[in-house]
């Protein structure tokens, strides 16, 4: 696999050289995988915006470096291409929702590139299709639930048409329907579109979905692997404050009331299947 984004011994203070100083991040060297689904997940406080915002040139390091596809983010000129590279989702659609129809919000981005109308037309009909709204098109975002609003929210970033998506807790303004079908969109959008995503979360539900997930604790990464492995050694995980997946957890409890639960479960669907074999 090729790396997409590379952080070499970051670092990165706010109010830097002040008596305010905060270290957010604290000697960070990581990679970002083309075609993967990297989660990213961490206690409040713990970093993963401050580090998602450096991928895209938001935010420069104090100390070390970014590159993307080998363009370092401290070279301004590198900024704009990183960015047509790289698409940001926050978790409050509201704030990147601009107009008032679906169409024209999710025209906004390729306008503003200036591309010539008939291949913005075009973007805006693959990223409407894609995420399943074309019969939301005429619609105002604003009235829409806040599932579809974080849809439209995407897919104005995909239409700008970006190797990689970063979504910083892009469901935790939703309820539990719209979690699960921006969850599912944006799986669809790796596997059908080869997208690479990388999604910071609280849900460990949204983890398990992921190839690999890194755990964030005061401003370093702390573990990292593939949720199956980790969920497996979950003492390690709950020393970073972080909880189970609900199949794990149940997992973990019937085994321990002596059942011969296999290893490895972290989803509901393998939980059941080995509850079923149970003799
Ligand atoms: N603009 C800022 N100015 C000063 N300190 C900040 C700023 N943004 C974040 N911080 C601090 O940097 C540290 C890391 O914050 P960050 O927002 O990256 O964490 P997070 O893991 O994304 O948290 P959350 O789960 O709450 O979103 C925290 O101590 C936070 O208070
Ligand atoms: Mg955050």
């Amino acid at each position: 696999m090729k790396f997409l984004i590379k952080t070499n011994s970051l670092t990165h203070c706010y109010r830097s050289g002040t008596k305010d100083e905060v270290k957010a991040l604290d000697n960070v060297s990581m990679e970002i995988h083309q075609g993967e689904i990297l989660a990213i997940t961490g206690q409040n406080g713990s970093g993963k915006s401050t580090l998602a915002r450096h991928f895209n040139a938001l935010l420069l390091p104090s100390k070390g470096e970014v590159s993307v596809k080998g363009l370092s983010t401290s070279n301004k000129q590198n900024i704009p291409l990183i960015r047509k590279i790289i698409g940001m989702v926050f978790q409050n659609p509201d704030n990147q929702l601009v107009t008032s129809l679906v169409e024209e919000d999710i025209a906004f981005g390729p306008e503003n590139l200036g591309l010539p109308q008939p291949e913005i037309i075009e973007r805006v009909n693959w990223a409407l299709h894609t995420m399943g709204l074309q019969e939301l098109r005429r619609e105002n975002p604003h009235s829409l639930s806040e599932g579809q609003k974080q849809k439209v929210a995407i897919a104005g970033v995909l239409a700008m048409k970006p190797e990689c998506i970063i979504l910083d807790e892009p469901t935790a303004h939703l309820d539990p329907r719209g979690r699960r079908e921006v969850l599912e969109s944006i799986l669809q959008l790796n596997r059908e579109e080869n997208i690479t995503i990388v999604l910071l979360t609280h849900f460990m539900n949204e983890v398990i979905h992921c190839d690999r997930m890194l755990v964030m604790d005061n401003g370093s990464i702390k573990i990292a692997g593939s949720p199956c492995d980790l969920f497996q050694n979950g003492e390690n995980l709950k020393k970073s404050g972080l909880e189970l997946p609900v199949a794990s957890k149940i997992a973990e409890g019937l085994r321990q009331e002596g059942f011969n639960i296999k290893p490895n479960i972290i989803n509901m669907e393998d939980l059941v299947e080995s509850i079923c074999q149970l003799k």
